[in-house]
């Protein structure tokens, strides 16, 4: 089964926001299988964001998960790498939906709540950075 990488980065968590954010992903379906509250260190920031290193925002965006604390979830259901997308809406919340997450939620883009794979290869990539094999939990979901 397919599985997508969420962090609710540290406005969400400094917000108030998580449950409310991680509720969209449960109305919706999805199945929460890995999450953890969790303080994100230099190497894991500049692996989790390598594909940026050398745009400029690269270390502020690095600097910021490591600010606060952030929630790490793992996902899984069919098609949950797209479906994500679509509940998180663009990258820039002034331009998103404000149906989505980062529409209804945000304003700016360097805070803009939650980060999600853009990719099932990228998704295995940054499960395996934030998680432990064992982390991910196999049970059976209702509905
Ligand atoms: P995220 O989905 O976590 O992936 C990279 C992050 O870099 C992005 O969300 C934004 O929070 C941040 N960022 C800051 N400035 C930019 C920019 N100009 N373009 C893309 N991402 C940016």
């Amino acid at each position: 089964m397919e599985r997508t990488f969420i962090m609710l980065k540290p406005d969400a968590v400094q917000r108030g926001l998580v449950g409310q954010v991680i509720a969209r992903f449960e109305a919706k379906g999805c199945k929460l299988v890995g999450m953890k509250l969790m303080k994100v260190d230099r190497a894991l920031a500049e692996q989790h964001y390598a594909e940026h290193k050398g745009k400029a925002f690269f270390e502020p965006t690095v600097n910021y998960i490591m600010s606060s604390p952030v929630v790490a979830t793992v996902w899984e259901g069919k098609s949950v790498v797209a479906i994500a997308r679509e509940l998180m809406g663009s990258t820039n919340p002034a331009g998103a939906n404000p149906g989505t997450i980062r529409g209804a939620y945000g304003m700016d883009i360097s805070r803009n709540v939650i980060h999600g794979s853009d990719s099932v290869s990228s998704a295995d990539r940054e499960i395996a950075l934030y998680f432990k094999t064992e982390e991910i939990l196999e049970y059976d979901k209702a509905g």
